[in-house]
């Protein structure tokens, strides 16, 4: 079936030009975030500008892996960091294949908290986070030490009342960092069971101070490097991505509908302080979740809850999650999203765009490279359309 036939006349497709503030985007179809763990000392290098530039188009948008904000936040092996001048210099290049092929380029800006383990963390010091306790046993698995095998996450430190607004600074030098690589924003990651997921879910801050407790204590943090990284950026150059639904390493919340409304009510308000609406608001669906845990989701009540949430926002709004062609064009044409991430398709398949335009046939991921340190092996060597395609069985 041609793709065309999967829309209905009148409603946008993933092919259908979108404006986002100040960027013109020619098609809906963005790279989301993946961690890759193939930089070198935290350093990205020329692997990464193939890989990046593999995946750009006229017009696309693309969101960097994340990427550290300062040398507590990381909590992977070979995480790429954008806090020393080194790290800036190697992402210019990168920044530039991207440009040069047209697309637009957001860094995302990742601090694990306390997701993390005391060989990551300055003089082996405990991560940090809103917590002291540490993430359940039940997802050890997913800790991986820097020679790659599995560990046990490390028992976190609560950061102190009066150290958050470093760690709020820490995020604002990190955008402007960004900015003068050569980015043209930055996506804050609240998502995910990460330091600011750890602040937002109720399942995890037991603080009592103005950081924890109520709604409007929990969502501090996150508004606060919102609006320290907007007065250094612009509001148009920054976005912020967010869970609400997903219960990765142990980030419940008793209420996820309310947490995700309370969190965009508070960006809306700051859109109009700022007298200019962000970049956009990403938001993962819980199918996501579902694929790392194997668990079930409900597609109905899914749908239901990212509509929801996306008519609260007022501004572009990206889902994530679980999206084929056929659920990307499905979620455009009932307004459940402006624009539609994709990962693990598009680590696959470099040429996804073209690819969803022909309706060809897609190459199937290897779930075995997604985090390997080999810099062309399941990096930048995923065929393009008119090279053939590779069918890795998924296990
Ligand atoms: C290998 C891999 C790495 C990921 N790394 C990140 C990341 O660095 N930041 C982030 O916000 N999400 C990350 N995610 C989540 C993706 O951005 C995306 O939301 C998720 O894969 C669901 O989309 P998909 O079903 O199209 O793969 C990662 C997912 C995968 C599979």
């Amino acid at each position: 079936m041609a793709p065309e036939a999967l829309v209905q006349a009148g409603t946008p497709d993933l092919f259908t030009p979108y404006k986002m503030g100040k960027f013109n985007l020619s098609h809906r179809v963005v790279l989301a975030p993946l961690t890759r763990c193939r930089a070198v000392n935290e350093i990205p290098f020329e692997a990464h500008a193939l890989y990046y530039s593999q995946r750009a188009t006229p017009g696309g948008l693309l969101i960097s892996e994340g990427t550290s904000p300062s040398n507590t936040a990381a909590g992977y092996p070979h995480v790429p960091g954008i806090y020393t001048e080194e790290q800036v210099e190697a992402w210019k290049k990168v920044v530039d294949a991207v440009h040069a092929k047209g697309s637009i380029f957001f860094c995302q800006l990742w601090h694990v908290g306390r997701a993390s383990h005391h060989v990551y963390q300055p003089n082996g010091d405990s991560p940090i986070s809103s917590t002291k306790k540490r993430i359940s046993d039940k997802w050890d698995p997913l800790l991986a030490l820097p020679d790659g095998s599995n560990g046990k996450f490390s028992k976190p430190r609560a950061l102190e009342t009066y150290e958050i607004p470093q760690v709020v600074e820490h995020y604002r030098q990190a955008a402007l960092n960004s900015i003068r690589a050569g980015f043209d924003g930055v996506e804050i990651h609240g998502a995910h069971g990460y330091l600011i997921d750890q602040f937002l879910k109720d399942g995890i801050n037991d603080r009592t101070d103005k950081y924890g407790g109520s709604l409007e204590n929990r969502c501090r943090f996150l508004i606060e490097v919102v609006e320290a990284v907007v007065s250094a950026i612009g509001a148009e150059r920054v976005s912020v991505r967010i869970s609400p639904a997903i219960d990765l390493m142990d980030a419940t919340d008793s209420d996820p509908l309310g947490l995700g409304l309370a969190v965009i009510e508070r960006l809306n308000k700051l859109q109009l302080k700022f007298g200019s609406k962000l970049a956009y608001l990403h938001v993962t669906r819980p199918r996501f979740a579902a694929f790392v845990t194997k668990g079930n989701y409900d597609e109905v009540v899914e749908a239901k809850f990212i509509k929801t949430l996306r008519d609260a926002y007022d501004g572009t709004f990206i889902a994530s999650g679980g999206y084929t062609l056929e659920l990307g064009q499905k979620s455009l044409a009932n307004g459940e999203a402006d624009l539609i991430s994709y990962g693990r398709l598009f680590i696959s398949n470099p040429d996804l765009v073209l690819r969803f335009k022909l309706n060809a046939p897609l190459n199937n991921y290897d779930r075995k490279t997604f985090y390997t340190k080999d810099p062309v092996v399941g990096f930048t060597d995923y065929p393009f359309l008119n090279q053939g395609v590779v069918d890795n069985k998924e296990e």
